[in-house]
């Protein structure tokens, strides 16, 4: 087959991404299109992109509603270590054994999947203006042809381009064009604008959902190195952690750096905390007690309660982490404690009221949650223990602790 590989950032995805996959497959020069979202990028560090999970589950939202086949999207940007440059996603990507698993997955046959495939690579006219800058351009040109989308009106022809940058490598660079429609938009100008209204619905849908773009904005008060950790701690779970809990807990970060902002608590470690919080919850069972037993005994031993001490060892040796209220913070989410800190009281929280959370009437404790915590982590408190009530489910003595320490019975 003749497959092309479209990478970016897609921060968000938006409708030229979409004329861009829709112009190669009508042109009839590519059988399939493989999506490659990046999951870090050289070019912008770790607080202006937003983090890689968010990304590639949008974009697969998107693909799978507009396009029923043809067009794929590949998590392998989650797999390569460090920086990720057009060369080494293209080695990667055609590497056979990857490629025959990836088609496999995708339903085609064995043999249609393990035959030999030509792979082309998909840019705009722009950046291939000046592929001969690309990080090792020299051995990319030789591995790999190129198909540009032109615009109505772009004054560019493929001749053009590859002179340029043939002249620049003295290596031959092979481009073909094909047309796309007019549509001239860069996401950056989506970001800084929130209009949104040239953002397929399905990743509408997904930014509402997670409160993507304004949650993001609090990454400008977090240091550059905490943001770039943030990125580091969502490629890793995206291994350990299925769709819904994965965003689920990196929105409990965003939320708790905001909630920690308005209350003056450290916005940082609240970010890394929220974010990882739940990062135990999809190991076996035995694995999580073995770990839980590590950070605290017995204290905890119903296998719900299991993964917040097991979080915190899991995260702390993937990582090489010892600070304590970061661990502190992920222990204590599921029960609290007598002596709960600011930030447990606003991881607490945010795990059970971050955006995409729906499982009862939250509009209150989100009301209050940025000016009145306590107030909010006892309305938060209350429905927990009326969903035990129900359930039979006894409290633990931590969280009796927690009450009593909020003045509640
Ligand atoms: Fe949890
Ligand atoms: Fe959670």
């Amino acid at each position: 087959m003749r497959i092309g590989l479209y990478g970016g950032a897609f921060d968000p995805i938006h409708n030229g991404h979409v004329s861009v996959i829709r112009g190669v497959l009508d042109s009839g020069l590519a059988d399939i299109v493989i999506v490659i979202p990046s999951a870090r990028n050289p070019f912008k560090p770790g607080r202006s992109l937003t983090c890689a999970p968010y990304r590639y589950y949008m974009v697969k939202d998107v693909i799978e509603d507009l396009f029923s086949d043809k067009v794929y999207v590949s998590d392998i940007e989650f797999w390569i270590e460090g920086l990720s440059y057009t060369d080494s996603i293209v080695d990667k990507v055609t590497d056979t054994s990857y490629m025959t698993r990836f088609l496999m997955d995708c339903g085609f046959s064995a043999k249609k999947a393990g035959s030999s495939h030509d792979y082309f690579w998909i840019a705009g006219s722009d950046s291939l203006k000046t592929l001969y800058s690309w990080h090792n351009a020299g051995a990319l040109v030789s591995k790999i042809d190129f198909l540009m989308a032109i615009r109505p009106g772009d004054n560019i022809s493929s001749e053009d381009v590859i002179r340029l940058n043939r002249d620049k490598l003295g290596l031959p660079v092979n481009i073909t064009t094909f047309d796309i429609d007019g549509i001239n938009i860069a996401s950056s100008g989506i970001r800084a604008s929130a209009n949104f209204d040239e953002v397929p619905e399905k990743a509408k849908a997904f930014i509402k959902q997670h409160d993507l773009y304004n949650a993001q904005q609090i990454l400008a008060d977090a240091s550059e190195e905490t943001c770039k950790h943030f990125v580091e701690v969502g490629i890793w779970m995206y291994g350990h952690l299925k769709k819904k809990r994965l965003l689920h807990t990196l929105n409990t970060g965003l939320l708790s750096a905001y909630l920690a902002k308005c209350h003056g608590g450290d916005i940082d470690k609240a970010l890394i905390a929220g974010a990882v919080h739940d990062c135990a919850k999809e190991l076996p069972v035995e694995e999580q007690a073995k770990l839980a037993r590590i950070r605290s005994g017995n204290l905890f031993t119903e296998e719900k309660l299991l993964h917040s001490p097991a979080g915190a060892v899991f995260y702390a040796d993937a990582f090489d982490v010892d600070d304590t209220e970061i661990l502190d913070a992920i222990t204590y989410h599921t029960t609290g404690r007598g002596d709960m800190t600011l930030l447990d009281k606003i991881v607490f929280l945010a795990d059970k009221i971050e955006p995409s959370r729906t499982y009862t009437d939250l509009s209150l404790m989100r009301k209050l949650a940025p000016s009145d915590l306590d107030g909010a982590v006892k309305l938060c408190l209350e429905s927990v223990l009326d969903k035990f009530r129900k359930k039979g489910r006894p409290v633990h003595p931590l969280t009796e602790d927690f009450m009593k320490s909020l003045g509640m019975n």
